[in-house]
């Protein structure tokens, strides 16, 4: 089964071809942060402006590159929600016009659960169930226990935790910013603090506080980080300040702080849950150190649990994996002829504010 994946929910537009869920055909993405870097932050109206741009070169690359012709094409699916409105309403109204024009069923992906499935990508042996999954994107921090592919009665996702204020992506880019690095800033501190590590590999990174970190709960909070950082930054700024703080040294600190947390409690969880895989997942589990800490303390766990994570490249926002969520979750429809999608594709529609566990 090959399915077209469309994503265009923030400031990427993206399209991919998947076979079976697992095997990429192609996986182009165009993405507008660089004008984004400029402004220090997504203009929506911009980012929408740019997916208008960018939605039929990508998807006429996308297919172009995975060499299937339409025939071969058996669904579309698409990335209905969370997101920003006007980048969300261009995926959507085109994966409409095409589904009518092509004949072909459309599936509505939820983004944040679809972002799990990255882990069922270019994988010998596929996780198993139940699995505990952090996903850890830029505006979104939740930690949910997958009995079975959500789809099938059984199998919804149950929310265990998640952020109370910013998500860790957000905290990275706010961060970021206070110390002068470009947006997306969680790429830009991973660097600085990759530099700081180089020269000071021993060197204890604990200036930042660590909330939440011992409460009976799953969840976190890192509005707090900002501001100490905040603090810190203005500090430094001072005259009377004796020991003066780099850059790279401020970024590491960052980094460890908010890897340590979700390391910390995400093991917590598996403990109690015992699952049988864990799965990292979004724009954050990019991140160097949190990929290795996770292993690090797996490693040191008497769990039977797996460890998956994407590769880099397939946890920031592409439609691999929303391609491979329907894959999973919708075979039948995928397989159906048109008319017979999940949903009637005159119905399909934006859903800006979803959450991981909404329902479509
Ligand atoms: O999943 P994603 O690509 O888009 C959303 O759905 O939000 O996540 C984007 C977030 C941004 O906050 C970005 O700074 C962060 O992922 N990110 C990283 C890294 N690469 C991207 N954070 C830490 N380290 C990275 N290497
Ligand atoms: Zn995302």
């Amino acid at each position: 089964m090959r399915i077209l994946g469309i994503e265009t929910s923030c400031d990427e537009t993206a399209a991919a071809v998947v076979e079976d869920g697992t095997k990429i055909l192609s996986n182009v993405v165009a993405s507008s942060a660089e004008m984004h870097a400029k402004t220090g932050g997504i203009i929506p109206e911009q980012a929408a402006r740019q997916q208008i741009k960018s939605i039929i070169p990508v998807i006429d690359q996308s297919l172009t590159i995975s060499h299937q012709s339409l025939e071969n094409i058996d669904a579309i699916a698409l990335t209905v929600g969370p997101g920003l409105i006007g980048s969300l309403l261009v995926g959507v109204e085109t994966a409409k016009t095409l589904s009518f024009i092509w004949n072909k069923p459309i599936i509505p992906v939820n983004h944040l659960a679809a972002h799990i499935y990255a882990n069922w990508l270019k994988v010998n042996k596929k996780p198993k169930f139940p699995a505990l999954a952090l996903v850890v994107s830029g505006g979104h921090t939740d930690l949910v226990l997958m009995k079975d592919h959500p789809s099938k009665g059984r199998g919804k996702l149950s929310w265990i935790g998640g952020t109370r204020d910013d998500a860790a992506g957000e905290a990275f880019d706010k961060t970021a910013r206070l110390l002068g690095l470009p947006y997306p800033g969680g790429p830009a501190i991973s660097d600085e603090a990759e530099k700081f590590k180089v020269k000071n590999p021993n060197v204890k990174l604990k200036m930042f506080p660590r909330p939440m970190i011992d409460e009976d709960n799953f969840d976190w909070s890192f509005s707090g980080l900002k501001t100490a950082v905040l603090r810190k930054v203005k500090e430094q700024e001072s005259k009377r300040v004796k020991e003066k703080l780099t850059v790279p040294g401020l970024a590491a600190e960052i980094q460890e702080a908010i890897v340590d947390v979700l390391v910390e409690k995400t093991i917590r969880a598996a403990k109690l849950y015992k699952p049988k895989s864990l799965l990292l997942a979004g724009g954050v589990a990019a991140n160097k150190r949190l990929r290795e800490k996770f292993k690090l303390a797996i490693s040191h766990q008497p769990l039977a649990i797996k460890f998956f994570v994407p590769p880099p490249k397939l946890c920031t926002d592409n439609a691999t994996y929303i391609a491979a969520y329907a894959n999973f979750n919708y075979p039948r429809f995928a397989k159906a002829s048109r008319g017979e999608s999940p949903i009637p594709w005159k119905e399909i529609k934006a859903e800006p504010g979803l959450n991981i566990v909404g329902e479509i």
